[in-house]
Order: C-alpha cells, then structure tokens, then sequence
C-alpha cells in the first residue's frame, strides 16, 4: 500500500472521501463533490444517524456523474485533536479493505491541514496491518489489498514531512506486531536475536550475548530459567546513539520469553498457546529502537532484550533451586512459571551497570494479577520516580497506549523475603504484579526506573480502528512519544 500527499487529485479512484463537519456543514472539497454530482453527498449528509461527528462515515454508492465506485462521508466534527483523526484513518482503512476499494482518494481540508492529514495516514497504516503469512488459501471475501492512497491537501509538502516520522514509528509497531505474532517454533531467542541483527541496517550497533558470555558475566537468573530450553538463551543489547557524546542514554528493558510453558510448575493447556506472546516487552524494545532509528530520533537509546524459553525437561529448573544473580543477590525458585522477573533481575542489572543510563524502563507480559487489576485497558505502571511516572502517565494519554499506576512499598518487599536466600521469587496470594515489580526494584540498583507490566494489553481478541484483533504493538507509540518530548534536546 502506497500512501501519498498531492496538492492535486488523481483523474481515478475507486473510493473518494471527503469531510464534513458537524453539523452536516460540507467542507470546500465536499461542496464541489455534491456539485458534481447533482446533490448526492448533500443528500447522504443528511440520511440516518449521520451528522458529521468526528470519525463518523456515511457511504454513497455508485454516484452518479463520477467515475468512481463510492464516496464516503467522513465525519470532521468540530475540530481534530492527533488522536481522533488517527482514529479516523484506521476507520477509513477499515472501511476500504472491507468495500474492496484499491485505491482512494482523501480530500482533506480542515484546520492544522497538515497534522491532521499525516495523522488520518499514520491511522492508515496502523489500521491496516496485517499477520497473514501462513495463510496459502485466500477465500472469497477475504479483505483485498489496497494498492494507493491519495491525500489532497493544500499542504502535501508539509503533511508528508510529517509523516515521514509518524511512518517510521508505524514500522517500528509492525515489527512488535510482527514478532509478537510469529509462532514459538519459528520465534525463539536465536531467530528474534537475528531479527535484532537486522537493525543495524538503519545504523543501530547490535551485540548478541550467548550462555557462554551470560555465563562469565554470572547471569544466574536468566540461564536458570533457559536450561530446560534446547535452544540457546540470550541476551541482545541494541545502541542507537542520535544525541551528543557526553549524554548518558535512556535504556529499555523487555522480557523476552519466547515462550512460556510454566516450566516443572507447568501450566494448564488451555490457553497455554498463548504464551508465545510472552516476548511481548522485548518485542516492543526492538519496535521501539527500529522507530527511534528510523526517524533519526536526537536521542542516545539503549534496548536490552532478555531472550528464554521457559520449557520443563531433564535438565530444567525446579521448584527449591537457589540461583545467583549477576548482582550477586541470590534467589530461591519456588515457582518456575515466575520467570520474567529472573530475566529481567540480570537484564536489568546488566544494563545499569554497563551503560549507567539517566532512566531504565522495562517492559513485561508480568503477571496474570495485572489483567485482574487493569483489565485490558491500561498496562501497569510502577516506578520509583515520581517524574518519570507523570511522564509515561501523560505519553500514554497523548498515544492512547495508557497506563495507571500502581504503588510500590516496603510492606510489599516484605512478601519476597526468603529464609533461604536474599529472596524468592513468588510473593504469596495478593498484590501478586506489585510483588513482582517489588523484584525488579532489586535489581535497579538507585537507578530512576519505571515498569510496565504490559500482560493486558500486547495481545487483544478484539479489533480497534488502529489495531487489528492479536498483536497491538502497545508501547511503542507511547515510548516514542516519552522519548521525543523529554530527551531529544
Ligand atoms: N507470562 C506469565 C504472565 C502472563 C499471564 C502473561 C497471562 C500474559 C497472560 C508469567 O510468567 C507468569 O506465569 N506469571 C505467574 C506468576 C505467578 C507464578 C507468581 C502468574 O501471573 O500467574
Ligand atoms: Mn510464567
Ligand atoms: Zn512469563
């Protein structure tokens, strides 16, 4: 699909969309269109529920006077803000792919011509992804593919400067919706590792550490959770250096279980498929620096990605074993499907005391206790600054990637004292997520440090305008955003 800014219409196009406002006021574009076509878009303007409210869309089929198969209505409302006319691209796309237009024209003219433009495409394209690889047999009513889509705005040059950031944080969200979709037989440390490889393309420096390396550096916790595993575990450190020498970087930290069986704690079956998308946190790490690469971002980045695949078998972990993490903080295993706190412990540990980063943020598929919590609306936040916490609070409301967050506390820490070791690593029945991050704080070391426990919101069962049903790609808009408001200069 080709998405393109002109200040002039192409002569064709299967489906033309123009705007009206609310109140059924026609825009300019619109007007010339009911001219063309003896009153048919004023007519439509005024059928059933439509009025003109933001996102709204009202359809004309097989207009007279006009070489075109449809014109839809697109509701303007009275102003836009980035959200709704992203919102109102990934309906428009929606509508596209479902009618079998393949190509389209969109008159946009409203105010802030520009924004709203590159931000209905970036909605486009967000909308229309798709995870259709395995499938050899196309049906009949299968959506088609759209081949171009024309934006005719008096303000294409500026619209298209726009979107050309927008359109590298859309390809860093395809690459977490990419991986994150891929089966666990296909998708596992090596291979998600060689995807990281890939991104030293766009000039990211890539290092991939294997079991012997984590093995020198003492990352006990991590390797403990792999053994079972017969595929190698890993760790994958991305650098993406856009700001100035002397600027110490902002790092990101994902959990990375490529799949997750609950080792010798085994989980239940039902369901159990869905643990492939237990990478989720590191899928959105590698979107996440594929994004700020693309657009070239004036920033220094660290991504540190913790690969395993948590499997039971002769040599797997057990409920009892002690390990030692890189930190030296040793930790009693008492339940093995509690393992993307071990991975993080030595990531974690790893990348403060490596790269000595102003801020880390880590990003899990957790706990099950945050769905219970937060349901699939907001991803759990927690962190040990209170500035950071504002700002993920307020990225994530401008994105609608939204989080809320959760308290941390002594009291809490209490719950993962060991009578055996420095810790183990299950907190008893309540507070089970804040327990979990209660973890991942000893393993920070000072550093000003925030958790997202995304376990809610990576994987969804349901469409939205802008995400397809399966892999949301949450997280990587609202880190692009964190990052460009408060640390490219
Ligand atoms: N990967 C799971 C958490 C999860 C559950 C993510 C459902 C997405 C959907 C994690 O490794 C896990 O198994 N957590 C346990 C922790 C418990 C054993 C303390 C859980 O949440 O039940
Ligand atoms: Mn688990
Ligand atoms: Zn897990």
């Amino acid at each position: 699909m080709k998405i393109t800014f002109s200040t002039k219409a192409p002569k064709k196009a299967d489906s033309i969309l123009v705007g009206v406002e609310e109140g059924r006021k026609l825009t300019a574009s619109a007007q010339e269109l009911d001219d063309v076509t003896s009153g048919m878009v004023s007519r439509a303007a005024k059928t059933g529920k439509f009025s003109g409210k933001t996102a709204q869309v009202a359809e004309v089929l097989a207009p007279a006077g006009l070489d075109a198969d449809r014109i839809y209505l697109l509701g303007f409302g009275k102003e836009f803000d980035q959200l709704s006319a992203q919102k109102l691209g990934g309906t428009i796309i929606g509508r596209l792919m479902g009618a079998g237009s393949k190509t389209a024209t969109i008159f946009v003219d409203a105010a802030d011509e520009a924004e709203v433009a590159a931000q209905i495409a970036f909605g486009i394209k967000l909308g229309a992804y798709k995870f259709e690889k395995y499938i050899t047999k196309k049906e009949e009513g299968d959506s088609t593919e759209i081949s171009e889509i024309t934006i005719v705005t008096k303000a294409a040059t500026s619209a298209d400067q726009k979107f050309d950031n927008l359109n590298a944080v859309a390809e860093g969200v395809y690459l977490t919706r990419d991986v994150i979709s891929e089966p666990p037989n296909v998708l596992y440390p090596e291979t998600m590792a060689n995807e990281a490889e890939k991104l030293s393309e766009l000039g990211v420096k890539v290092t991939v550490l294997g079991e012997a390396e984590m093995t020198e550096l003492g990352m006990g916790a991590l390797l403990g959770v792999g053994q079972g595993s017969a595929r190698e575990s890993k760790l994958v450190v991305m650098e993406w250096k856009g700001g100035t020498k002397s600027e110490a970087p902002v790092a990101f930290v994902g959990k990375g279980v490529t799949f997750d069986t609950g080792g010798i704690s085994l989980k239940p079956g039902p369901g159990m498929d869905e643990m492939k998308w237990d990478m989720g946190g590191s899928g959105v790490v590698l979107g996440l620096m594929k994004a700020l690469a693309g657009r070239q971002a004036k920033v220094n980045a660290i991504g540190v990605i913790g690969l395993v695949e948590n499997m039971p078998d002769g040599n797997a972990q057990r409920p009892g074993d002690i390990v030692t993490s890189m930190s030296g903080q040793t930790i009693e295993i008492l339940n093995t499907d509690a393992e993307g706190r071990l991975v993080l412990a030595d990531a974690l540990w790893y990348t403060q005391d490596k790269y000595k980063p102003q801020i880390m943020i880590d990003l899990a598929t957790l706990t099950g206790a945050i769905m219970v919590s937060l349901g699939q609306e907001h991803a759990g936040l927690f962190s040990n600054d209170d500035q950071l916490a504002e700002r993920l609070t307020a990225a994530g409301l401008a994105t609608d990637d939204k989080v809320w967050r959760m308290p941390l506390g002594d009291a809490y820490d209490k719950q993962i004292k060991s009578s055996v070791a420095d810790m183990k690593n299950i907190g008893g029945k309540y507070g089970g997520s804040i327990t979990a991050a209660q973890f991942l704080q000893r393993y920070v070391n000072g550093t000003k440090w925030a958790h997202l426990d995304i376990a809610g919101v990576t994987w969804s069962a349901k469409s939205t305008a802008t995400a397809p049903k399966g892999a949301t790609g949450f997280g990587v808009k609202l880190l692009d955003r964190f990052v460009s408001e408060h640390y490219e200069g």
